[in-house]
């Protein structure tokens, strides 16, 4: 992906960083961030998710990858922020990220979290259900503060992918559902509202989505449901946000559209759809987060053991596992690894590369293929590993988190430190007994 290739020496390069050189600097594990990939990313997107019969804004999802670093990248790029979380919020806050560029998402965003989101001006709380409304009208009341606000609603698009990253359907815990009774009162309720700036509408169906017809299909609802409200109530939204969950290649058979082609896809489709239903709104907005860093990541690893079962399987050990990267354990997710000093040894053999945590479960690759030469000392590299990983990261077993370094144009920087033995033992009270 993007910048990496075998370099003169035979090693993985990574942002032109041999990455048998990062390990000796940074030690094992460590994701390393291929930036120019991200910034590149970004600006094809940028380019392709453009119109002129309305504007058009992009939002990172920092659930995928955040850090303080990061977001300088995400505000130089001029991207919007989603965030989930007062920690989220409040990173991007310290950060220094224009506040009026930040969306904050959440099925049960707490007072303080909605007092902070609202106190610091955001652009905009994306209100999940009925409950949040009374909670944003106190808050913004008590401090003589209008809030702009997005409703999430929920289209019942069953999206193809796992069934833990779906987020629509009719019982899905996100959002409204358009097939509820009382969504009118609930807009026009927003609509009349002193405090809250109803802007529009938001919904996200899920997430590692292949088929682009399933975003279409949201659209068409939303776009269906914005006719009714205008034609009825005379409401015209500003805003519709039509999520993230575009999905990228991890492992052989992934055969994702280029996200070029599929946001200028949506752009033809919501041209066509304002052209049919004249609704007369402003801003196409997309959040995506795997399809900006995932490809980015990779995550290096030193062989510690090689098992050969009595029952034959091979097990080839590393020094991270599902603390670094739990979505194996989580999703059956699938992977490719190489060892970064052997990438053209084509004698490969079936592997299973596992973690050394206390669980049977501790898995990165389940079926995987590395040369029959992989011996202890190795360096293992796991690819696509941007996204969900080192934001998912745990001290399960008081496992340190890994540091991540970012490389561009042959330099390495700390986007953010290795955990040290102290930061594990940090939060701990001797109490007495
Ligand atoms: N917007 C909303 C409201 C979301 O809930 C999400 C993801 C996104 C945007 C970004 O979706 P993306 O473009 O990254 O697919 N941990 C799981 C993925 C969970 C996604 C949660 N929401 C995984 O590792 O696959």
């Amino acid at each position: 992906f993007g910048t990496s290739k075998v370099n003169e020496k035979g090693n993985l390069s990574i942002g032109g960083v041999d990455t048998a050189e990062l390990v000796k600097e940074f030690k094992t594990p460590l994701y390393v961030m291929d930036q120019e990939l991200i910034e590149t990313t970004i600006d094809k997107m940028k380019e392709a998710f453009q119109s002129n019969r309305f504007d058009t804004q992009i939002a990172y999802a920092g659930k995928a990858f955040l850090s303080m670093g990061m977001l300088k990248l995400v505000d130089a790029k001029e991207l919007d922020l989603d965030v989930v979380s007062g920690g989220e919020l409040y990173t991007a806050y310290k950060a220094g990220f224009p506040m009026d560029r930040v969306h904050l998402h959440g099925n049960n965003k707490t007072m303080e979290e909605l007092e902070m989101a609202i106190e610091f001006g955001i652009k905009e709380i994306v209100i999940d259900n009925e409950d949040e409304i009374d909670k944003i009208e106190k808050i913004c009341r008590e401090k003589g503060k209008k809030q702009a606000v997005l409703v999430r609603i929920d289209p019942g698009i069953e999206a193809h992918t796992h069934h833990y990253i779906k987020t629509s359907g009719l019982t899905s815990k996100f959002g409204i559902s358009l097939f509820q009774d009382n969504l009118f009162d609930i807009i026009k309720r927003l609509n009349d509202n002193e405090w809250i700036e109803f802007k529009g509408f938001h919904t996200h169906i899920g997430s590692q989505i292949f088929q682009s017809a399933f975003f279409i299909f949201a659209l068409d609802e939303i776009f269906k449901y914005l006719d009714k409200l205008k034609k009825e109530l005379g409401i015209v939204v500003h805003t519709v946000n039509m999520g993230g969950g575009f999905g990228v290649y991890y492992k052989e058979g992934d055969d994702p559209k280029p996200i070029e082609e599929v946001l200028s896809e949506i752009i033809t489709y919501t041209e066509a759809m304002e052209i049919k239903y004249q609704i007369g709104f402003k801003e196409l907005c997309i959040e995506p987060g795997r399809s900006i860093v995932g490809n980015a990541g990779t995550t290096l690893y030193e062989v510690g053991g090689i098992k050969e079962t009595v029952g034959g399987k091979t097990y080839v050990f590393i020094d991270g596992g599902m603390s670094d990267n739990i979505r194996t354990a989580l999703y059956q997710a699938e992977y490719e690894a190489g060892v970064v000093n052997k990438l053209s040894d084509t004698d490969v053999r079936d592997i299973t590369l596992a973690g050394k945590l206390c669980e049977s479960g501790d898995i990165i690759i389940e079926k995987g293929k590395l040369p029959k030469s992989t011996e202890i000392g190795d360096i293992v590299a796991v690819t696509t590993t941007g996204a969900y990983c080192y934001t998912m990261s745990s001290n399960y077993n008081r496992m340190m988190r890994p540091a991540v370094v970012f490389v561009k144009d042959g330099k390495a920087k700390v986007a953010v430190k290795r955990e040290t033995l102290d930061d594990l033992i940090r939060n701990d009270e001797i109490f007495e007994l």
